[in-house]
């Protein structure tokens, strides 16, 4: 226990995530239909402060991203404010201040509402402990920004953590949840301590569909028993390809995923094709590389255009040159970025 405090400042650094088995369609509360798993960043992360006094009149929330004030996140983070009411009732006494910036480009694939949502959910959390003066248990303070941050994004969840990250009811997993993601805690095979993941910029366009009308598609998709089944059965292969280092079944699911969640696209009513043209030459030149040199690497992707290329770290010094001799004539600007296994969140000391 420590003393209470009106007012003061929190700040939090979260990694975005990119996943392996993906969350696709949702139920209730922001639930997902099946479980998934990510890995956690290093160097894509969002930092996010917010400042809090007592509520004088008429004062409003205020949001500035990158320095600039963003009226509809305002606005969308006023309303998330709202429905939290009944987990942090202290928040219609406040008046707060956020601020956030990415360590990444705008527009670059790299999933910038799981970093954001995760680091505020971390500031309120860490808020809570402030205003209230209790300090919680660290496995539950976790637990709790996971499901504040599942609130504002479902794949948020999973950037509470570092490393390899599971969300969504298994019974192949213990502890899963559909509430709020729990971190790998049991061996991992060393091959995947230091995994890779090149983001290669395919296109920076505005996503053209957003990830909650994505996961609306899903409602009464041909094909949702059938995927929802998949991905169950991916989740438990995962989880043993993570702990055997199977490289070859690791990149089999691994694209799979990836192309399981833009061929649902395709066929969903309305459809969506997010996948360029150069998308396709990319995975056409990952697939042959991978088969003429023998090196593990394979791709997975977001809702959108951009491959993510996964490797161990062990061959990158092959890989590196193979996308800069291969694969930059199809990238935009010839743009990459290099990212890599992350160990997660931060609070940081200002
Ligand atoms: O968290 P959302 O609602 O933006 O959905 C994320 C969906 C995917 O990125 C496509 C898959 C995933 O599991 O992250």
């Amino acid at each position: 226990m420590k003393n209470s405090t009106n007012s003061g400042s929190v700040s939090w650094e979260s990694p975005s995530n990119i996943a392996l088995i993906k969350y696709w369609g949702k139920k209730g509360n922001q639930l997902p239909c099946n479980p998934s798993i990510s890995m956690s960043l290093k160097n894509s992360l969002s930092l996010t402060n917010l400042t809090y006094e007592p509520k004088g009149k008429g004062d409003q929330l205020s949001f500035l991203f990158e320095g600039k004030r963003q009226e509809p996140f305002e606005q969308r983070i006023a309303n998330f404010f709202e429905s939290l009411s009944d987990q942090f009732s202290f928040l219609k006494d406040f008046q707060i201040s956020i601020s956030s910036e990415n360590t990444f480009p705008h527009s670059t694939g790299i999933a910038s509402s799981a970093s954001a949502m995760s680091s505020l959910a971390l500031c309120l959390c860490s808020m809570e402990e402030e205003v209230t003066g209790v300090q919680v248990e660290k496995d539950e303070f976790y637990r709790k920004a996971s499901l504040i941050a599942r609130l504002g994004s479902g794949s948020a969840s999973r950037s509470v953590y570092g490393g390899f990250v599971a969300w969504g009811e298994s019974n192949s997993f213990s502890k899963s949840s559909d509430e709020y993601a729990v971190p790998f805690s049991q061996y991992i095979h060393p091959v995947f301590q230091d995994f890779q993941d090149a983001i290669l910029l395919v296109s920076s366009e505005k996503k053209v569909v957003s990830s909650s009308a994505g996961h609306q598609l899903m409602v009464n998709h041909p094909y949702a028993t059938a995927r929802f089944a998949q991905a169950n059965s991916h989740f438990e292969r995962m989880l043993g390809v993570l702990r055997s280092g199977n490289l070859e079944e690791f990149i089999e699911i691994m694209e799979n995923e990836a192309l399981s969640l833009h061929g649902l696209m395709m066929n969903s009513t309305p459809s969506f094709t997010l996948l360029k043209p150069n998308t396709l030459e990319l995975i056409e030149r990952i697939r042959s590389f991978r088969l003429s040199s023998h090196i593990p690497i394979g791709f997975t992707l977001d809702a959108g255009p951009n491959i993510h290329l996964m490797y161990p770290k062990s061959e990158k010094e092959k890989v590196v040159p193979f996308i800069d001799s291969d694969l930059s004539p199809f990238l935009e600007n010839g743009k990459y970025i290099i990212d890599e296994k992350g160990e997660g969140p931060q609070k940081i000391k200002i």
